[in-house]
């Protein structure tokens, strides 16, 4: 694995000055269960090390609002696009009110924060970067750093600059020297602050929207484009990590949150049903993750996870791999039909953790579901298999639930509340939910029995 000279960041030496962040940056081991002192009942229930992260990530776009300058801004404008006409061009506001986020998160008592930075918002013309926007991202980090919450931040998450955009957007000639710019830029203006680092997130699920579905800019319907949109940003993934480890050595830590499915046949016995879900686990699922631990240029293993799909053989769908992509009849679901499948977790975990020899954090999991009725039963279940892994040795690392807040959900837009906390668009008012005291009691007690 590509190193250059290890560095000890500021961030490290704060973090490691905290107790929960310790271990986490020294390294040491993980995945054992905390030994319990004479009576000490609360260590004894402990499901997750000292070391562990609980936190909630959010993403630029979905979350800030007045950021003008972005492919995103434009593409929702355009009439059909995103769902009743909605917007990200305020959301959550979280642009100017970052500071109550960081405090709500504070209240929750969560130990870490997977935010984006806008690349639209730092870099809004070719090469001209906005040292105002870079000081209030240096800012939110400082605060969360106050906070003894660990940040980790994504470089790309779905949005481009609207000038890179016109350009071919990730097929653009270049994109993988733009994104290393980019990456250089943040490590300059943010890497004393940041140990942890996502490049790209899910590349499988951007190519596919973006250039299977046609429902996400460019809004194309081509396979052949899909499959280059992967490998151009596997190209982008690896130049932006050896941006990120040439400024700051080992102490940042990177990784890509790849979303990744349990995927089954149908009908088991079918040849076809099984064939199109091998199709569809290669090329959607596995494809770019194996390519990226193949690279080495990982230094951790980022899963987001969310659900499961039964897929059948469908001459139909040539343009989608041949999968129909169904739930079993009467499985749980969310409000977006999403299938409730928290084994499906524990699965990937457990297979990625092997297959990469990477430590593991789970990137994003969560639900859409507005009434709060499945969202702690949701989240004891998944964190359930993550104890479980825990304890036959895998090295997981962290948890972070999508999402802190409700918020501008991509094509759906804000009908899907993820939210721990709700929000009330007319005001923007921010409410948490009983489900957020729910996960608030796990981070703090590190165990999911409750006392
Ligand atoms: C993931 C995305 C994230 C959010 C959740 C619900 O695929 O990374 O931005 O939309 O789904």
């Amino acid at each position: 694995m590509p190193r250059s000279s290890p560095a000890t960041p500021a961030a490290a030496i704060a973090f490691a000055s905290h107790a929960p962040h310790a271990r986490a940056v020294t390294g040491a081991v993980y995945h054992r269960r905390v030994s319990p002192g004479p009576g000490d009942d609360a260590a004894a229930r402990a499901d997750f090390p000292p070391s562990f992260l609980f936190g909630t990530a959010t993403a630029a776009t979905q979350i800030e609002g007045h950021c003008t300058t972005s492919d995103w801004y434009a593409f929702a404008k355009q009439p059909g696009r995103v769902k009743h006409g909605d917007t990200p061009a305020v959301a959550c506001d979280s642009w100017n009110r970052w500071r109550e986020d960081v405090a709500l998160q504070r209240t929750l008592g969560m130990g870490a924060y997977r935010l984006g930075i806008e690349w639209a918002r730092i870099e809004p013309r070719p090469g001209s970067i906005d040292r105002v926007a870079l000081d209030e991202y240096r800012a939110m980090l400082a605060a969360l750093h106050d906070a003894r919450i660990e940040p980790m931040v994504t470089l790309h998450h779905f949005t481009l600059p609207a000038w890179l955009a016109e350009r071919g957007g990730v097929l653009a000639d270049g994109f993988a020297e733009r994104l290393a710019g980019l990456a250089r830029t943040a490590a300059g203006a943010l890497g004393d602050l940041c140990r942890l680092w996502i490049t790209v997130n899910e590349p499988n699920v951007l190519a596919a929207q973006a250039y299977v579905l046609g429902a996400w800019p460019p809004a194309r319907k081509d396979l052949r484009l899909a499959l280059r949109a992967q490998k151009r940003l596997l190209a982008a993934h690896d130049a932006a990590y050896h941006a990120l480890k040439d400024a700051r050595g080992d102490g940042a830590q990177v990784g890509v949150a790849h979303h990744l499915r349990a995927v089954e046949p149908a009908r088991p016995r079918s040849i076809r049903d099984r064939a199109a879900a091998a199709l569809f686990r290669r090329f959607f699922n596995d494809a770019f993750a194996v390519a990226a631990c193949r690279r080495g240029t990982q230094d951790f293993f980022g899963i987001n996870y969310y659900s499961r799909d039964v897929v059948r053989f469908s001459a139909r769908k040539a343009g989608e791999l041949f999968a129909a992509r169904d739930v079993p009849a009467g499985a749980p679901v969310s409000d977006l039909g999403w299938e409730i499948y928290p084994r499906g977790l524990g699965d990937v975990v457990r297979r990625w953790a092997a297959r990469s020899g990477l430590p593991v954090y789970v990137t994003e999991n969560g639900i859409a579901d507005a009434r709060d009725t499945r969202r702690a039963a949701f989240l004891e279940a998944h964190l359930r298999e993550l104890a479980a892994a825990l304890r036959d040795g895998v090295d997981v690392r962290g948890y972070f639930h999508w999402s802190l807040l409700d918020n501008f959900e991509w094509a759906e837009g804000y009908e899907p509340r993820f939210g721990l906390v709700a929000v009330d668009y007319a005001t923007l008012a921010r409410t948490p939910r009983p489900s957020a005291a729910v996960y608030a009691r796990i981070a703090r007690t590190r165990s999911l029995t409750q006392p």
